[in-house]
C-alpha cells in the first residue's frame, strides 16, 4: 500500500486538482479512509470541495502548521468532505514560501514533518501548486510517491523532462528515492491527432514500461460532479466510463 501519494506537475491546468478529487474518491468507494491535503495557495482543492470560508479563516491554519509543524496536530485542522477528510488550503499560503525560506531549519522538511506520526488514514494524497519551487519541494519530499498528471501535447513532455530534473536533485540532495507511480494523460478528447497520439505513445516509453499510464477522457460528468464538490464514485454523481480509469489508478496505489 502506497499510503502517501502526491499529485503533482509544476505545468498549470493538467488536471492535478481533478485527479486528487476522483483518485481520493476511487479509494474512497474501496472502502479506504482517505485524506486530502491542498498544497495550492490558490486552494482550487478547497473552494471546490466546498470549504471556501475554511480557506478565508483566521489564524491557526495549515500555513501555520507548517511554519512549526511541531506545534501543531493535524487532526484539529482536518474537515470533513462527503467522500473523504481534506485538509484545506488558506489564503495565508500564498506568503509561505518566502516564509520559509527566511526560517532556515529544513524549509523543505515542513510537509513531511507535519505529517510525520499522522495515522488516522489508510491514504494521504496530496495536491500541489503549479510551480516548482518550495511548496512543490515540500509536497514531493512529504509523499515520495507520485502521479503525475500530464496533458496529451508536446509541452507536457518537456515539462515532465523539467519535473525528472528537479526530482534528480532532491534525490541528491535528501538522500530519499521517489518513486513515480503513474502517468495519467488527462482531459484527453478522441479521436486523437497525431501530436496527441504521439505524445501518449512518448509518455509511454519515456520509463520503458515500468511506469503505468492511464488515459483519462475529457467527460462532461467529470467537470458536472466537481462542479456539485465532489468525485465521479460521489452519491449523487452521474455514471461515467472513466470510473473504470480511477478504479486502475486506486487499485495500484493500494496494491501496487
Ligand atoms: N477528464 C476531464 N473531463 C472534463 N474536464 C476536465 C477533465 N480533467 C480536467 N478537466 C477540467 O480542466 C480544468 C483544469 O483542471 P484542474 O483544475 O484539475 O487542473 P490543475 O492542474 O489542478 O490546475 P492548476 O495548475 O491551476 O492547479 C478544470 O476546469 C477541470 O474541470
Ligand atoms: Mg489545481
Amino acid at each position: 500500500m502506497m499510503n502517501r501519494i502526491a499529485v503533482t506537475n509544476q505545468k498549470g491546468g493538467v488536471s492535478k486538482t481533478t485527479n486528487v478529487i476522483n483518485v481520493a474518491g476511487a479509494l474512497s468507494s474501496r472502502g479506504l479512509d482517505v485524506l486530502a491535503v491542498d498544497m495550492d495557495p490558490q486552494g482550487y482543492l478547497t473552494h471546490r470541495l466546498g470549504f471556501e470560508d475554511v480557506y478565508k479563516a483566521d489564524p491557526p491554519t495549515f500555513a501555520d502548521a507548517l511554519k512549526t509543524p511541531s506545534d501543531h496536530d493535524v487532526e484539529e485542522l482536518v474537515v470533513e468532505h462527503a467522500e473523504f477528510d481534506l485538509l484545506p488550503s488558506n489564503i495565508d499560503m500564498f506568503t509561505l514560501e518566502q516564509d520559509l525560506i527566511a526560517s532556515g531549519m529544513l524549509p523543505r522538511m515542513r510537509l513531511s514533518n507535519l505529517l510525520e506520526g499522522v495515522d488516522g488514514w489508510d491514504v494521504i494524497i496530496i495536491d500541489s501548486p503549479p510551480s516548482l519551487g518550495p511548496l512543490n519541494d515540500n509536497v514531493v519530499l512529504a509523499a515520495e510517491t507520485l502521479l503525475v498528471p500530464v496533458e496529451a501535447d508536446e509541452s507536457s513532455q518537456l515539462a515532465l523532462n523539467h519535473l525528472l530534473r528537479q526530482l534528480d536533485t532532491l534525490e541528491a540532495n535528501y538522500e530519499v528515492h521517489i518513486d513515480i507511480a503513474g502517468v495519467i494523460v488527462s482531459n484527453v478528447s478522441f479521436p486523437l491527432d497525431n501530436e496527441q497520439e504521439a505524445s501518449i505513445e512518448w509518455f509511454e516509453s519515456r520509463f520503458e514500461g515500468h511506469v503505468p499510464v492511464w488515459v483519462v477522457r475529457s467527460r462532461a460528468a467529470i467537470k458536472r460532479s466537481i462542479q456539485a464538490g465532489g468525485s465521479i464514485f460521489g452519491p449523487d454523481a452521474e455514471e461515467t466510463d472513466m470510473r473504470e480509469v480511477y478504479e486502475e489508478v486506486a487499485e495500484e496505489i493500494a496494491n501496487g
